[in-house]
């Protein structure tokens, strides 16, 4: 009896990769992320991170955002819910165009870099292009002691621990976790939140690990759509607003681990050109999790359905509308409609990841693909 061991077996803990391990921890992630930021009897959210300056953050005039990949699809949701619960202009580009536009920061701005690794060449080049100009830069990482966390004026870091597989997973929903502490943090101190909103959100926030493991129970739906699918090669992701931000997450997802193109489309766009491509048997993912978009959405999916596309509806719980229009659904628990991205993610996560396994690619390590882009 020989008992065979190897140290990379040993640190997937019973996963069969990386990804799947790392999909699976976000519970954990997000409660990590949390900690210490959230006070749970006053349901008060602290960012020491970034009291100390308070006053700058107070009179911002403008927000810029710059990432790449998975974290700039954060920065979208960043963008959407700083200009909605602080109301500052936010301003967003994927760093590899920042840098080179000549952008109009300066002192009494603001730049957040988003990065995993903290490393990234083209979110640290846009780090110091804004530094140069004089605008103080906050830094979300996940790396402790990285060149973007060292060069930051501040830092908040996720605490999602380390993530192995190329495919970015749990540190996208702590970067969302993240984002939305801070819009609560400077929408209360600029008052420019509703103190009911607030309160449901933080209270949504102390849930919202839970939820994300009833929607991680819900695997075995997601893995019956891959296997219908599973020989396409074209996917289609549609959403409007906080759910556009989350679908081009998902088509990044699909296309970096199972070699499947896929597009993202503000679902008002599909008439605009897209639309031609939507024949029978296409998979199409819609998202509408948006209660004030929804009427609008069910007129999409409608469009998509008459050309007789394969199409999965995800929504929250209630929404038996969506079952009329649409082939399979994927019900999220109720969460305040804001928080819906940490949620929506999950089942575009794991369609990917079993895509990519039923396909037979090497899921960890995609062909051409580096966890962390040093050069430019
Ligand atoms: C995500 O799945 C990708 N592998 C990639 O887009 C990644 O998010 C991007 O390279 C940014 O990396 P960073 O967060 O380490 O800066």
């Amino acid at each position: 009896y020989e008992v065979t061991w190897n140290a990379e077996e040993a640190e997937k803990g019973g996963y069969a990769h990386f990804m799947q391990k790392e999909i699976f921890e976000q519970p954990k992630a997000l409660r990590d992320t949390l900690a210490g930021r959230l006070d749970l009897e006053s349901l008060e959210v602290k960012l020491p991170e970034i009291e100390a300056n308070l006053s700058y953050y107070q009179n911002l005039n403008r927000i810029f955002i710059s990432a790449c990949g998975t974290a700039y699809h954060a920065g979208l949701v960043g963008k959407y819910l700083l200009e909605k619960l602080v109301r500052i202009p936010v301003e967003i580009d994927v760093a590899s165009e920042f840098r080179y536009r000549d952008p109009l920061i300066k002192e009494g701005d603001l730049l957040i870099v988003i990065s995993q690794s903290g490393e990234t060449a083209d979110t640290l080049a846009a780090l110091r292009e804004a530094k140069k100009r004089g605008a103080r830069v906050l830094a979300v990482t996940n790396v402790v002691g990285s060149s973007v966390s060292r060069e930051a004026d501040d830092v908040i870091y996720t605490w999602a621990g380390p993530e192995i597989a190329v495919a970015s997973t749990k540190a996208y929903t702590t970067q969302l976790l993240v984002m939305y502490l801070l819009a609560l943090y400077l929408g209360r101190a600029k008052g420019s939140i509703e103190e009911k909103l607030y309160k449901e959100m933080v209270q949504g926030l102390k849930e919202i690990p839970q939820k994300v493991q009833e929607v991680l129970d819900a695997e075995a739906k997601v893995i019956e759509f891959a296997k219908k699918h599973l020989t396409k090669e074209d996917a289609f992701f549609i959403g409007r607003g906080l759910d556009f931000a989350v679908s081009l997450e998902g088509q990044l997802k699909l296309k970096e681990i199972s070699y499947i193109h896929a597009e993202a489309y503000a679902a008002g766009e599909l008439k605009h050109g897209t639309l031609a491509l939507i024949v029978k048997d296409v998979p199409v993912i819609a998202l509408a999790t948006q209660e004030a978009l929804f009427e609008k959405m069910l007129s999409n999916i409608k469009e998509v359905n008459a050309r007789e596309a394969t199409i999965l509806g995800i929504a929250f719980e209630g929404k038996k509308e969506l079952a009329k229009v649409t082939d399979d659904q994927i019900y999220l628990p109720r969460v305040p409609e804001l928080l819906a991205p940490i949620l929506a993610v999950v089942p575009l996560q794991l369609l990917a990841y079993h895509m990519s396994v039923l396909r037979g690619n090497d899921v960890d390590k995609p062909r051409n693909l580096a966890k962390s882009v040093t050069v430019e």
